[in-house]
């Protein structure tokens, strides 16, 4: 009997100081459920409450399937993308300066080709591509850049679409986030 008692003994101390070193030593694993892929993908992201709140709006991120993570990201961002074509063209309409006019321009062809990664994004996450889906939604996301940089000029003027263009790139970023998580480095 003396050894199973000496080793409870040991067990217990070790729990101990186990417990002493911090919750995520005592207790592995045990919260390893789908908040905590959102909340791990999410720790990597630039804008980590941006990102949480961003994957929490659809009920299918409750998932431990990255995959099911980086659809969700892609659709809201074709979602913010394709929402930002439409405010560009009625903005174009309205516009009356010349300046505004040509930023505006740039950004719907800027706009065009992010929609159309986006797009080729959903073919590369269905083939399991993942470099090609990490290349074209952060080429989507740079896209958004250099819309919100077309307003810096030359000549500057105050940028209507700041922040359809900064969802536009976190959203991107989403993506970006997950394809590394996927093991685009081959990790
Ligand atoms: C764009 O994304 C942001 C952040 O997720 C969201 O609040 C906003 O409603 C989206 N807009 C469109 C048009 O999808
Ligand atoms: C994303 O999810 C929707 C709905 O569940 C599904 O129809 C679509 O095929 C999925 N897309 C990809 C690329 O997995």
């Amino acid at each position: 009997m003396d050894i199973p008692i000496t080793r409870s003994i040991l067990l217990i101390s070790l729990l101990l100081v186990l417990s002493l070193i911090g919750p995520s030593f005592a207790r592995p694993n045990t919260n390893a459920d789908s908040d905590d892929l959102v909340t791990n993908v999410c720790k990597k992201h630039e804008n980590p409450g941006f990102c949480i709140d961003a994957l929490k709006s659809d009920p299918r991120a409750n998932t431990d399937d990255l995959k099911v993570l980086a659809n969700i990201s892609l659709e809201l961002a074709t979602f913010n993308a394709t929402g930002t074509k439409v405010k560009i063209h009625s903005l174009l309409l309205a516009s009356r300066d010349p300046v505004l006019t040509d930023h505006l321009n740039k950004c719907a062809d800027s706009y065009d080709i992010a929609v159309y990664y986006l797009g080729s994004a959903q073919e590369s996450l269905k083939s399991g591509d993942y470099l090609d889906l990490q290349v074209l939604a952060a080429g989507a996301a740079d896209m958004a850049s250099d819309c919100e940089n077309t307003f810096k000029g030359p000549p500057p003027y105050p940028s209507p679409l700041s922040t359809d263009n900064s969802n536009t790139w976190l959203l991107g970023e989403i993506t970006v986030v997950i394809t590394n998580l996927l093991g685009v480095d081959g990790q």
